[in-house]
């Protein structure tokens, strides 16, 4: 059972590569959180587990302070390099207590990782601690049910898997926790966040012109489940 399930060596380099064009990431994933995300100018946001930056860019592109981090030294340094230098690039394990200072964030943005971490209560109140009173935190991940068509078994029973990714052959796997909806909405309530809004989101339209029979595919599957959640302005 592998303890670090950050991306290294040639699942890093997959990842950077096809991997970010994948569906699930370009059409589903990305304009789910980019319309979350909104207006940031000015704004100091996170990128937690910032994998080749995306999420990173978009925000540096609209004015926002960019922190990243991730697991992978491999991926940290292709997320600088796609924000073209435009923000704070750490790598750190998100197993272990965040590097900030209370309060340093108006928007923390954590995109299909939570499912891979273990101390997962303990970076949910890292993250209420590093955001500010009545800031952002948004949190995608793979839907429960696409993990259960994927990988078969109880929808219920949760726990660890090791998963196939990259085709047939890639010989890269990827460790993570299977969760029931109520399991993951509730972790994010009790961590002391509010939920303002779930989404699960429908492929975009540009999935409709670059390949019709995927976005046909995909436009009947729940694949990302999605949430808007706010640290309250004033402690209970
Ligand atoms: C599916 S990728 C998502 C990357 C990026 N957020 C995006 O949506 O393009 C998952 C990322 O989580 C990172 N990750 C997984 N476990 C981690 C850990 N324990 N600490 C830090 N990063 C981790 C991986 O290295 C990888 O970059």
């Amino acid at each position: 059972m592998p303890t670090d399930t950050s991306y290294h060596g040639g699942l890093a380099d997959f990842f950077a590569g096809a991997g970010q064009q994948h569906p699930t990431n370009a059409y589903l994933d990305r304009p789910a959180m980019l319309g979350l995300i909104g207006e940031v100018a000015g704004q100091d946001v996170l990128d937690v587990g910032c994998g080749p930056g995306f999420y990173a860019a978009a925000m540096a592109d609209r004015g926002a302070k960019v922190t990243a981090i991730d697991g992978s030294a491999e991926l940290v340094r292709v997320a600088e390099r796609t924000a073209g230098e435009r923000g704070t690039f750490l790598q750190h394990d998100l197993e272990r207590p965040l590097p900030f200072a209370d309060a340093s964030f108006d928007l923390a943005v954590m995109a299909l990782v939570y499912h891979h971490l273990y101390a997962r209560r303990q970076l949910l109140a890292e993250l209420r601690r590093v955001v500010r009173p009545g800031g952002r935190l948004l949190v995608s991940t793979t839907h429960p049910m696409s993990e259960q068509r994927w990988l078969g078994g109880s929808y219920y029973e949760g726990g660890r898997v090791d998963a196939p990714i990259g085709g047939p052959g890639s010989g890269f796997t990827i460790n993570f926790e299977r969760m029931t909806v109520e399991t993951f909405v509730n972790e994010m309530l009790d961590g002391g966040f509010v939920l303002e809004r779930l989404l699960e989101p429908r492929p975009s339209a540009e999935l409709r012109d670059a390949d019709p029979e995927k976005f046909a595919q995909l436009d009947v599957k729940a694949t990302v489940l999605t949430v808007a959640l706010r640290r309250p302005a004033r402690e209970a």
